[in-house]
């Protein structure tokens, strides 16, 4: 066995806690997913902790079935954020290039991209990440890299992701309480980002979207960089609970229903929509008879409500329509039966699903789009996916430059020409 070092993902959803440790098992290959766990979690809604007990659980839960598949055990995790308090807020940061004689250094770039980051903008607010956009030097913009360039002004036109502070140290205290440390916190549609998008969509204009349990969350990308953050807080568990209401039966039921006979909309049944759902099948204790197509109503119902949510984002970012790479669906409600027809219709964009790039044939099978942000987080801690600028050390920023260091050894790299 080779003395690889493991990698840990640790992606908390509201509805499944996911942990998976990688490793690269071959030099020059991808890595592998070696180990993977998953419980369902308790104590979070859309997408935050409300119970750190609860929640604890589900941690300790998903590392020890992870654990049983491997020799050593892991202690390092490398942490998803999610919540509908994370925001975005572009940002511009200035500097007079320090040599006499005008050529741009390492040093220069460290302060401008401290200049950038202006710190959180309230008092419970902490910064996730300051993701750079461009360089402009004397004007002249779109500069990747410009160590070694001649100039006066330096500018980096940079996209901050903010979030409350206490929903992040919610998390972080649940981790820490399910015996574990954190190596490192990335934003969950970043990390969903990284394991199902490529160069060229990102090049061309595309929104990743995370279609989870409690949330949704989205990531805009054109000209190879991020340009928006979002997270909604509605998602597929909510059609769980429009199910149980329409049907007047259990969230256990409901939940078997959508799995089971669920679909987007009614226009993607297929001519089953008079098909009869009887509920004494699902459950020996329910009664009652419902056509298929009343479940399907239920669930285009909802999701046309969050499409309406991620329709004002793109229209906030004046890119309604208008991503030539469309939509990447990622999450457990891409599983939804029909919803890459429904999607284009309500979106007005080409609509793809998302199964998590960049991990090799795994012995743990992960290609399933509720995986995303599980194999995002895990890429992000080997070094080719060139985004080590991703994420932040833990608890470090709030109300300071911290984590900025860390994420600059990475910006120089990802800046460099490809
Ligand atoms: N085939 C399917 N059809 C419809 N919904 C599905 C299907 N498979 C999974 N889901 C739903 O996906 C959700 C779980 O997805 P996921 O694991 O991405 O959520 P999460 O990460 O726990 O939540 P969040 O990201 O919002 O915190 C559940 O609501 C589940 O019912
Ligand atoms: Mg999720």
């Amino acid at each position: 066995m080779t003395k690889e070092p493991l990698v840990v993902g640790l992606d908390v959803g509201t509805a499944v806690t996911k942990f998976a440790v990688a490793k690269r098992l071959r030099p020059d290959k991808e890595p592998a997913i070696i180990a993977l766990g998953t419980a369902s979690t308790e104590g979070l809604r859309r997408g935050v902790v409300v119970d750190i007990q609860d929640a604890t659980r589900s941690i300790v839960i998903a590392h020890e079935s992870a654990a049983k598949m491997i020799e050593d055990d892991v202690h390092e995790v490398i942490v998803g954020l999610n919540g509908s308090h994370l925001s975005c807020h572009h940002t511009l940061g200035k500097v007079a290039v320090s040599r006499a004689d005008g050529e741009v250094t390492e040093e220069d770039i460290a302060r401008v991209f401290t200049n950038a980051n202006p710190g959180p903008s309230g008092q419970n607010k902490t910064i996730l990440d300051v993701v750079p956009k461009t360089f402009v030097l004397d004007e002249e913009s779109g500069i990747k890299n410009p160590v070694g360039m001649n100039g006066i002004k330096l500018e980096l036109e940079a996209l901050v992701i903010e979030g409350s502070s206490s929903p992040v140290k919610n998390v972080e205290k649940c981790v820490h309480e399910a015996g574990l440390q954190i190596e490192r916190e990335v934003v969950g549609a970043l990390a969903a980002s990284e394991s199902v998008l490529t160069k060229k969509q990102k090049d061309l204009g595309v929104m990743m979207l995370d279609i989870g349990a409690g949330t949704t969350s989205m990531a805009v990308y054109e000209e190879g960089r991020l340009i928006h953050v979002a997270v909604i807080p509605i998602g597929a568990g909510h059609i769980t609970n429009d199910i149980a209401i329409g049907m007047r039966t259990s969230i256990e039921v409901a939940e078997k229903v959508k799995l089971k006979y669920g679909a987007a909309s009614e226009d993607e049944l297929d001519g089953e929509g008079n098909l009869q759902i009887d509920l004494s099948k699902v459950s020996p204790e329910e009664v009652g008879v419902f056509p298929v197509s009343y479940v399907a109503a239920i669930i285009e119902a909802r999701l046309k409500e969050i499409y309406d949510y991620v329709l004002q984002e793109l229209k906030s970012i004046e890119r309604e329509g208008l991503l030539p790479a469309g939509a990447v669906l990622v999450g457990g409600g891409a599983n939804l039966r029909g919803i890459v027809e429904m999607s284009k219709r309500e979106l007005r964009l080409p609509v793809k699903i998302g199964i998590p790039q960049g991990v090799e044939g795994s012995i743990a099978d992960v290609d399933n789009p509720t995986y995303a942000t599980m194999v995002g987080l895990v890429l992000s801690g080997f070094d080719e996916t060139g985004d080590e600028d991703l994420g932040v050390a833990p608890g470090g920023d709030s109300g300071s430059s911290g984590g900025i260091g860390d994420m600059l050894k990475g910006m120089i790299k990802t800046f460099l020409p490809e």
